[in-house]
């Protein structure tokens, strides 16, 4: 069985960061999504992967390489513009062969194993077997209707009146029948080749399509909140309410509230992190409080009283800038930003001069 990861796409939702970055680049626990996505490939025994890429792909390319560091072979598929999932599928086609195959959207994360998921599909002569999870949104997401006998009988992109609780999440496995259904279908009002419409045509043809319920969560990590959730989720899963810290960084005179991992070169001084923080390779956090955030290498909070659910670009910085009002009484304000890579935010007044950061 072969694996089609999708790592294309603008990353509108996730926006100043993806205008830099690739959106599946960026890092959960300090690890950027796309590599748990390979793992989780070849822990379910699947390792001829390829990947569909675009404007990102140098990034994407320089960050997986050819997949021998997990013992799995990486072929890369440029995708000219992000036209959708059926569009993806179409472009891979030469690397596809009529092999079987999961396709695995390189933002999306979930708990359950994906062996349990891929296991007899192979054999089972299925054109297509999906994977549903219970969402509170459904209208965010594609949809599934099942009948009384729990048979999968419409799908529906984004309904304004979802039939039921019931979301696509971004795995899907394939026989070979798609490649026909990919090619007969045409554009939807956004402009793309759906998944879900080459999907109804297997259906209309009379072909199985079967779909299993995942367990557990399931997150798909394009915008800030569902991000910093799925942050909160993979910490305590690899710290569990501890604190794992390169050894190449440094803690001083703070307390760090697990679940919380520190990268190499970080420096954490006079100050409170955590709960659910990830810092990054080379961040500094002096003077400050940060709670449920992600700080991507190289960033850093200065003197901030409380940040919290905020996602700082690489080498992006919130600094309280000296003033000679003395400190202001700002206790009691959170500071929550999403802020692209390089950024600066300047918070006047307010320094507590004792501290002396060098911001
Ligand atoms: C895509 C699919 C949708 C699915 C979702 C899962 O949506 O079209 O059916 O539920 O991924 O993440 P998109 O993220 O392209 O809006």
């Amino acid at each position: 069985m072969k694996g089609l990861i999708l790592s294309g796409g603008s990353g509108r939702r996730l926006r100043p960061l993806t205008h830099t970055s690739a959106k599946q680049l960026v890092p959960i626990a300090n690890k950027p999504i796309l590599h748990y996505v390979v793992e989780d490939l070849v822990t379910a025994g699947v390792v001829d992967i390829g990947i569909v890429v675009g404007d990102t792909g140098d990034e994407v390319r320089a960050s997986v390489g050819d997949g021998s560091r997990w013992g799995a072979s990486v072929t890369y598929v440029d995708q000219e513009a992000p036209l959708g999932l059926a569009h993806a599928v179409l472009v891979a086609g030469e690397f596809l062969g009529d092999d079987p195959f999961v396709m695995y959207l390189g933002d999306n994360m979930f708990e359950d194993s994906l062996e349990r998921v891929v296991d007899g599909f192979v054999e089972s002569g299925e054109a297509a077997r999906l994977l549903l999870a219970r969402v509170a949104d459904p209208s965010a997401f594609g949809v599934a209707e099942l009948d009384d006998a729990g048979n999968i009988v419409d799908l529906i992109e984004k309904p304004a009146d979802p039939p039921s609780d019931l979301a696509l999440v971004g795995v899907y496995l394939f026989g070979p029948a798609i490649h026909e259904a990919v090619r007969s279908i045409e554009p939807s009002a956004r402009g793309e080749l759906e998944i879900t419409d080459a999907i109804q045509c297997l259906l209309a043809d009379g072909a199985t399509v079967d779909h299993r319920v995942l367990d557990g969560w399931w997150i798909d990590t394009g915008k800030k909140d569902p991000l910093l959730a799925c942050n909160r989720l993979v910490l305590a899963r690899l710290a569990g309410t501890g604190v794992v810290v390169d050894d190449e960084a440094e803690v001083g005179d703070s307390t760090l509230v697990g679940p919380v991992v520190v990268g190499a070169g970080a420096r954490i001084v006079d100050s409170t992190v955590g709960p659910s923080v990830a810092v990054g390779e080379g961040c500094r956090i002096e003077g400050s409080t940060v709670v449920d955030s992600v700080l991507m290498d190289g960033s850093a909070v200065l003197g901030c009283r409380r940040v919290v659910a905020s996602v700082l670009g690489r080498e992006a910085k919130v600094q309280r800038t000296r003033s000679a009002d003395g400190p202001a009484d700002d206790a009691a304000v959170d500071l929550s930003v999403l802020l692209g890579d390089h950024s600066v935010v300047d918070l006047a007044g307010g320094v507590d001069d004792a501290r002396g950061w060098d911001g």
